[in-house]
C-alpha cells in the first residue's frame, strides 16, 4: 500500500493503474467507511483512499481541531482491506499560499445541512473536485449517511462535466440503528444510549410511509415526537423532503421522500436519513 502526501507523487502512483475506486475520507475510520472501501475494491479492482480533515467545511464554531484524528490505525485498517494508494496530504499540499478557488452550489445552502451550516457545501464541493482532479478515479464512493453531501457531489459532477461515476452505499448502523459516524466518539455513556433515538424516529415516519401516510406535516410530527421523548436529544431539524430537489414535501409523491434530521445529544450534533421510495 502506497501512503503518499503530495499531489505529485498521487499523479506519478496513480498512472501505474488502471481502473480505480476512489473512497473520500476524513479518517477515524470505521465500517461505514471500510464498506465504501470493499465496494470500491469489488467493482473497481483497485481502491484508494483519501484521509483529509478538510479545514474549508467546518465552521468557526465546529470542531475542525478537536475532530478525531488516528492515522496509524487508519492506515491499518486501509491496508488490511487491500486498498493500494492512501492520499493523505497536509492542509497546505491542498491550500497553497495564494489558493483562490471554490465550488459553489448556491441552493445547498438553502436547505437542510446546508441552511444549518453556512459555507459547509462549499467546502465540501471543493475539496472533492480537488480530490476527483488529482486521483482522477473511475468511480467515487459515498454513504448515504450524508444525504446532501450525495446530491451535491453528483449535481457538481453532472453541472462540470467531470468523467468519475459517483457510487452511493448504504448507511452502516450499529446493531441498535445509531449510524455509525466518526463522531459518536464524543459521546459519553449516557448520550451514547440516547442516540438511537434519532434511528428510532426515522423508523416511525417510514413505518407511518409505509401504512399509507403521505403528508409531509405528519411524518414530521411522528419523528418529533419520537425525540421529545428523549431527554438528552434537541432536535435541530427534522424533514420529510423531495429527494432530489430536497425541498420539504406537502404530500409524498412517486419520488418518495428523504427522511431526514439533525439531532444535539449533549454538544454533539448527530445527522441521520432514511430514503424511502
Ligand atoms: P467522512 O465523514 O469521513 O465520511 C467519508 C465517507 O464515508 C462519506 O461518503 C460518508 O457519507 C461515508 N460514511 C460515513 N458514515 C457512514 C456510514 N455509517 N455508513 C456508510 N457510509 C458512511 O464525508 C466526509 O468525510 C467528507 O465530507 C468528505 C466527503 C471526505 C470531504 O471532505
Amino acid at each position: 500500500m502506497d501512503v503518499i502526501t503530495t499531489v505529485e507523487g498521487l499523479r506519478a502512483a496513480r498512472a501505474g493503474l488502471g481502473q480505480l475506486g476512489l473512497v473520500p475520507t476524513m479518517g477515524y475510520l470505521h465500517e461505514g467507511h471500510l464498506s465504501l472501501v470493499r465496494q470500491a475494491r469489488r467493482e473497481c479492482g483497485a481502491a484508494a483512499a483519501s484521509i483529509f480533515v478538510n479545514p474549508t467545511q467546518f465552521g468557526p464554531s465546529e470542531d475542525f481541531t478537536r475532530y478525531p484524528r488516528d492515522l496509524e490505525r487508519d492506515l491499518r485498517l486501509l491496508e488490511a482491506e487491500g486498498v493500494a494508494l492512501v492520499f493523505v496530504p497536509e492542509v497546505a499540499e491542498m491550500y497553497p499560499e495564494g489558493f483562490g478557488t471554490a465550488v459553489v452550489l448556491p441552493a445547498a445552502d438553502e436547505v437542510l445541512e446546508g441552511a444549518a451550516r453556512p459555507d459547509h457545501f462549499r467546502g465540501v464541493a471543493t475539496v472533492v473536485c480537488k480530490l476527483l482532479n488529482i486521483v482522477q478515479p473511475t468511480r467515487a464512493y459515498f454513504g448515504q449517511k450524508d444525504a446532501q453531501q450525495t446530491v451535491v457531489v453528483r449535481q457538481m459532477v453532472r453541472d462540470l462535466n467531470m468523467p468519475t461515476q459517483i457510487v452511493v452505499a448504504p448507511t452502516v448502523r450499529e446493531a441498535d440503528g445509531l449510524a455509525m459516524s466518526s463522531r459518536n466518539s464524543y459521546l459519553t455513556p449516557e448520550q451514547r444510549a440516547a442516540a438511537p433515538a434519532l434511528y428510532r424516529a426515522l423508523t416511525a415516519a417510514s413505518g407511518l410511509l409505509a401504512d399509507g401516510e403521505r403528508r409531509g406535516d405528519a411524518l414530521r410530527q411522528a419523528m418529533a415526537e419520537v425525540l421529545a421523548g428523549e431527554p438528552l436529544a434537541r432536535p435541530e431539524y427534522v424533514s420529510a423532503a423531495d429527494p432530489l430537489t430536497l425541498r420539504e414535501l406537502d404530500a409524498v409523491g412517486p419520488r418518495g421522500a428523504l427522511l431526514s434530521l439533525a439531532v444535539r445529544v449533549g454538544q454533539v450534533r448527530l445527522i441521520d436519513n432514511l430514503l424511502v421510495e
